[in-house]
């Protein structure tokens, strides 16, 4: 994605210095743009646990850029097969809903468990990480091309009026090396001229709706309109949507989608208003091994405090406040189950299916054991 001038992914290694990885820091993000330098493996587990990278296949790929890292920490003295299954097991612990995070840490492992002789660990364990980081944006891009066509033929029916699309948390290249999900065919669909109009959910509590959405649409020039979270049922009822498009960061091989907190609820309004209700996500955030989600997938707890205070910039400083009486208790789910009755379609680089066993098995037979 172009910032300004510059194209930028939003995890590379830095081209002087092999040993350091960098990311976009999102926690500053609208406010600031700053590149934050990784260099081993508790870099990456915070910059996974503290959000300066976010979004199920962005921490796949943080997770396997950490197993390179851990790899790079080796000496003489390591016991190797140890470090490596720690480094792998404590990057995944970090984040427990998104299923991207254990599969491409495990991906690397499994190279790394089968490396060639003529090929040093660092190097396995860097090719795993940038094939990933390759694969999502690939795999991006074929979700755009099958997205476009759910838009294209809405516009045909609106006879050109613009398309209204309902959109919740960050789903965009921010959450994705590149392009994004949700996003990939909302940006084909405005280059192709095809008039598009975003509902932007804030998303609380971290609002990443409000921060990154918003800014990545308005960098891209795509008409948005920010809404409060409880907006998008009154929005449907009155017919100012067109389509709800997710994202997913476990989805199970039932079609269950765990997304941000409260996508399901704008599932139930979409259900109710007849609205086209879409998830949007690679293949690597499925998890063929389970079915039902609601039973299990877990659901990662954050930090109270995200509830109880709100972030934002005062005075040129990101600043904190607090939005509750002192003490208040809060509990904070990071994600919610959308069970796959409710849900339109899946769309992922290989195609759109309806969300039930038998069309997500007869589209990645391949993945079925
Ligand atoms: O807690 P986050 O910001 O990592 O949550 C991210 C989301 O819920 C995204 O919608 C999801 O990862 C899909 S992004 C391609």
């Amino acid at each position: 994605m172009k910032i300004g001038d510059k194209n930028y992914q939003t995890i590379w290694l830095d081209e002087n210095d092999p040993s350091t990885v960098c990311v976009i820091d999102q926690q500053k993000l609208p406010f600031f743009f700053e590149i934050k330098n990784l260099r081993s493996v508790d870099d990456v587990f915070e910059a996974i646990e503290n959000m300066t990278v976010r979004g199920a296949p962005l921490i796949g790929a943080a997770g396997a850029f950490g197993i390179y890292l851990a790899t790079l920490e080796i000496t003489s003295q390591t016991n190797i097969r140890e470090h490596l299954s720690n480094a792998a097991r404590y990057l995944i612990s970090c984040r427990p809903t998104a299923v991207n995070l254990s599969w491409a840490v495990n991906y690397t492992l499994e190279k790394l468990n089968s490396n060639p002789s003529s090929k040093s660990l660092s190097e396995t364990a860097l090719s795993a990480a940038v094939e990933i980081c390759e694969k999502e944006k690939e795999y991006c891009k074929q979700i755009g091309e099958h997205g476009l066509k759910l838009l294209e033929s809405l516009s045909e029916k609106k006879k050109g009026e613009p398309v209204n699309i309902l959109t919740h948390c960050n789903a965009g290249w921010l959450a994705t090396i590149d392009y994004g999900t949700v996003t990939a065919p909302v940006y084909l669909a405005h280059d192709k001229g095809i008039p598009v109009h975003v509902w932007v959910d804030e998303t609380r509590p971290r609002n990443q709706g409000a921060k990154l959405t918003a800014w990545e649409l308005g960098q891209h020039g795509i008409p948005h309109t920010l809404i409060p979270d409880n907006t998008g049922g009154h929005l449907m009822q009155q017919k100012m949507v067109d389509i709800v498009l997710i994202g997913s960061d476990r989805t199970t091989r039932g079609g269950d989608v765990a997304n941000k907190i409260g996508t399901y609820l704008k599932a139930l309004a979409a259900s109710d208003n007849n609205v086209p209700f879409y998830s949007l996500f690679p293949s690597t955030s499925i998890d063929f091994g389970i079915v039902d989600g609601v039973k299990e997938i877990t659901i990662e707890e954050r930090d109270p405090e995200e509830v109880t205070n709100i972030s934002g910039l005062a005075d040129g400083m990101i600043k904190s406040v607090r939005v509750c009486p002192e003490n208040t208790s809060a509990v904070n789910y990071g994600f919610d189950i959308t069970p796959a009755r409710l849900i339109t379609g899946l769309i992922t680089e290989r195609g759109i299916c309806g969300a039930t066993e038998k069309e997500i098995k007869e589209m990645f037979s391949d993945k079925f054991k």
